[in-house]
């Protein structure tokens, strides 16, 4: 009787086709699902972290210097690991705290949401994400030794509802991009598709980035290089660190393709202070432009439109009738705001559905807030600018890439297939 092993034999063959285990488990890109929750305006992205694996809701925030988790409540892990004080891990830190009693490496985990810090332990645990061809999820793909901080509860305060931690997303070398690209070899690279609403998406790796109806958005995206704020932004750093935010050297405003006139200087990034400049943050749900920026392109916003001011609803401070705007595409049909990048011909485009928000019935409002003068950075593009928009940010090259709206390519953020192929 030897047709039963025969059968076995074929299914074997089958089941795990001509490569080898570990190159078939070594995956390309992963992918994360990223949610806005309505309350806080925040995004949440959904991982799996610990042994046995657990679901770990965390807030993103894309100039977070690294994972930040609640371990004081009910974290329970077989793999869990203090790193030790001046080890590789705790080097990569940047860490200059070290609990002696313990030999464990400290950092100062950070709720920039509501502007706490505290110290905490670095630890190290597994985390899991899926893999991902860029067209779907594959199979879960585990990094065993990701590094992260402990905070206590009482840091995740004012977080989305269920979120147990803040997604990192920072340009060094233990956040969450860096590690994951060590951990599977891939390029140091990863890619933000924000959602207006539904399930948006991060891709970590290399693209294609495919949306449906089958729309590879990276193939829409422009380029600027990132800029390094060489001081710190953070609300607690050591002495000396630099920022670990993705800034963007904006050169100039454009409403309407008509310039406005902004002080130069506050565009620019002054390396012994670190003021000034642009940076991209999730923390922020508005851009935030330092008071003579706002007043500037408010000006010039409103006498391209010649819109009906009506009274302003907080936060924002221009709003107007919606009455006879007609839609678009692309959102309301008012000026186009522009930010110029390196040269006239690389610009973000922001168009009605990424300028303006509804506030009430028959009510629009300019959707950019006033800073105050002398912040620490005068632009900070927040995260009602960056929905539907596809953002890659290339560590490695230090460049950013943007779409611009994907409503234009009839997709949006919200359109990744999670159904998972693996
Ligand atoms: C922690 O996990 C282990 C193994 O899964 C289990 O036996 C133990 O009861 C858990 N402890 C708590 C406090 O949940
Ligand atoms: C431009 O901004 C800088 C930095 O805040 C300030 O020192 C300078 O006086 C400003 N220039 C003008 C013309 O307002
Ligand atoms: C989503 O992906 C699944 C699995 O590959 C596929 O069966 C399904 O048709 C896709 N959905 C759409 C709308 O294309």
């Amino acid at each position: 009787m030897a047709s039963p092993r025969f059968s076995l034999f074929f299914l074997f063959f089958s089941l795990f086709p001509f490569s080898s285990p570990a190159e078939a488990q070594r995956p390309k890109a992963l992918v994360l699902p990223v949610a806005k929750d309505a309350a806080t305006l925040q995004y949440v992205a959904r991982l799996h972290q610990r042994t046995p694996l657990v679901s770990l809701s965390a807030v993103v925030h894309l100039g977070g210097a690294f994972l930040e988790v609640d371990c004081e409540r009910g974290y329970n892990s077989s793999t869990y690991r203090p790193v030790r004080c001046r080890s590789a891990q705790c080097n990569a830190a940047r860490s200059r705290m070290c609990s002696v009693e313990t030999n464990t490496c400290g950092v100062i985990p950070t709720n920039p949401f509501i502007q706490t810090s505290t110290s905490g332990d670095l630890a190290d645990d597994v985390l899991s994400l899926s893999s991902t061809n860029g067209f779907n999820p594959g199979r879960p793909a585990a990094a065993p030794h990701v590094v992260f901080a402990c905070a206590p509860t009482f840091l995740l305060e004012g977080l989305a509802k269920g979120a147990m931690g803040i997604a990192g997303l920072g340009r060094n070398p233990v956040g969450i991009p860096s590690q994951l690209a060590a951990a599977f070899s891939f390029r140091r690279k990863f890619a933000l598709c924000l959602p207006s609403g539904g399930v948006g998406v991060a891709f970590f790796g290399n693209g294609p980035y495919v949306l449906l109806p089958g729309r590879d958005v990276s193939q829409r995206l422009i380029y600027t290089p990132l800029l390094v704020n060489p001081v710190s932004t953070a609300g607690a750093y050591f002495e000396g660190e630099p920022s670990v935010e993705y800034f963007i050297g904006v050169t100039s405003i454009v409403v309407n393709t008509k310039p406005v006139t902004v002080n130069r200087t506050l565009l620019a990034i002054d390396k012994k202070t670190g003021y000034g400049g642009t940076k991209i943050s999730t923390v922020e749900p508005y851009t935030v432009l330092e008071s003579s920026i706002y007043k500037a392109v408010v000006g010039a916003f409103a006498r391209e439109s010649g819109l009906r001011r009506v009274a302003p609803v907080k936060p924002f401070g221009f709003c107007f009738d919606s009455k006879g705007i007609g839609s678009t595409r692309v959102g309301p049909a008012v000026p186009q705001i522009d930010l110029v990048m390196q040269s006239q011909q690389v610009y973000w485009r922001i168009f009605g559905a990424n300028s303006v928000v509804q506030v009430k019935e028959g009510v629009l409002c300019l959707a950019f807030v006033d800073g105050g003068v002398s912040p620490r950075t005068s632009i900070v593009i927040g995260g009602y600018q960056l929905e539907n928009n596809l953002l890659e940010f290339d560590l490695a090259a230090s460049k950013l890439g943007f779409s611009s709206s994907l409503l234009f390519g009839q997709t949006t953020c919200a359109n990744f297939n999670f159904t998972s192929n693996a």
